[in-house]
C-alpha cells in the first residue's frame, strides 16, 4: 500500500466523518450493493443489516489505526478472505462492494468527500481487496 501522508490524513478525516453517521453509511452502502446485484442479499441473510454495518465500520476502524504498518494487517486479511469465500464471495463482488463503498461515502459526505479523498479510498479498498483475494 503505497499511500501518501496526504491521503493517510484524507482518510482519517473522512472515517471520522461517515463515523458519525454509521447506521446511515450501512442503509446506504447495503442498498447500494443490493441495487448494483440483488442476488447478494441472500448472502446477508445471516444477520440484520445494522449488524453488518457495524462489522464492516469496525474493520475499517482497525484498518485506519494501522494505516501505518500495513505488514500487521497481511495476516488478519488473508483469513478474512478465506472466511469470505466460505460465505461464497466471489473475485467479482470484490469491485461491486469497492463501487457501494465509494458511493456511500460521496453521498453521505457531499463536497466534503473530494476527488483526492476518492482516490485515496479506491487506493485502500484496492490493497484491502487485494490482500482479501490475492
Ligand atoms: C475489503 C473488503 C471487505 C472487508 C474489509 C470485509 C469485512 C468483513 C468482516 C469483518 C466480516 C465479519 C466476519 C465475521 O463475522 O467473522 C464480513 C462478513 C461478511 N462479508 Fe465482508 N468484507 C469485505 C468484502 C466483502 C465482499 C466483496 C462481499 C460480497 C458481497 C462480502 C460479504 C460478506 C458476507 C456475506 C459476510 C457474512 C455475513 C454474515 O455474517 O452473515 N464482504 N466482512
Amino acid at each position: 500500500m503505497e499511500l501518501s501522508q496526504v491521503e493517510k490524513q484524507l482518510i482519517r478525516e473522512s472515517y471520522a466523518r461517515i463515523s458519525g453517521l454509521k447506521l446511515e453509511a450501512g442503509r446506504l452502502f447495503y442498498g447500494r450493493l443490493f441495487q448494483l446485484d440483488p442476488s447478494l442479499q441472500e448472502m446477508f441473510h445471516r444477520a440484520p443489516l445494522e449488524t453488518q454495518a457495524e462489522k464492516l465500520m469496525q474493520v475499517f476502524d482497525w484498518v485506519i489505526d494501522r494505516l501505518d504498518t500495513p505488514a500487521d494487517l497481511k495476516q488478519q486479511l488473508a483469513e478474512l478472505g478465506a472466511k469470505h469465500i466460505e460465505f461464497g464471495v466471489k473475485t467479482d463482488h470484490y469491485a461491486l462492494v469497492g463501487a457501494s463503498l465509494v458511493w456511500t461515502l460521496k453521498s453521505a459526505l457531499g463536497k466534503e468527500f473530494g476527488p483526492e479523498a476518492e482516490s485515496a479510498w479506491i487506493e485502500l479498498y484496492t490493497y484491502l481487496s487485494g490482500q482479501m483475494d490475492g
